[in-house]
């Protein structure tokens, strides 16, 4: 996830789905000068981060309700957000997913990065979203950006997609 910021330099980095924040601990144990803010849906698990983290921002946030403040950011991660699906039908969980990540993209300055099950794997999870490269490239570059990565070689059953406002 880290790796969706390109550059070295100081970036302002928004966590869509923190959770208890532990990216925020990664992010302290790497020389990356990073302006972290986190945004949740679950008012317990921002609250923990507040007690957790004092000093740092955190949103508690749905933010597909109509005037939703969305913070802006240079990038957005998503990590865990739509890997699960939990009953949830597949078209169901494909259309609640596009279109939380067409309302965040445009919130994102330079890029945005989330995570998907893959379809390559020995068995498919009855409650995990694997998702198929064609159909979430379709989506992506038709309505988010044409400049994006997905990578899988780091050993999980999952890819990541990272999505860029200009090419690199
Ligand atoms: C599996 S957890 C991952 C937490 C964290 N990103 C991590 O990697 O440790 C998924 C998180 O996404 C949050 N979430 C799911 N849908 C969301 C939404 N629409 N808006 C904000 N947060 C959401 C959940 O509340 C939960 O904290």
């Amino acid at each position: 996830m880290a790796e969706v910021m390109r550059e070295r330099g100081s970036v302002d980095l928004l966590d869509f789905g923190c959770g208890a924040g532990h990216f925020l601990d990664y992010l302290r144990q790497t020389d990356r000068k990073v302006r972290y803010r986190g945004l949740d849906l679950s008012a317990r698990f921002v609250d923990l981060c507040r007690r957790k983290y004092p000093g740092v921002a955190f949103d508690c946030l749905d933010v597909m309700q109509d005037g939703a403040a969305v913070p802006e950011a240079d990038y957005i991660v998503m990590n865990g957000v739509f890997t699960e699906r939990c009953g949830i039908a597949y078209e169901t969980m494909f259309g609640a997913m596009t279109g939380l990540l067409a309302k965040m993209f445009p919130y994102a300055r330079k890029g945005m990065a989330f995570n998907l099950m893959s379809k390559h794997v020995d068995w498919e999870r009855e409650d995990l979203f694997h998702v198929p490269y064609d159909q979430i490239s379709r989506f992506v570059v038709g309505q988010l950006s044409r400049h994006h990565v997905i990578r899988a070689d780091y050993g999980l059953y999952e890819y990541t997609v990272y999505v860029y406002k200009a090419a690199a």
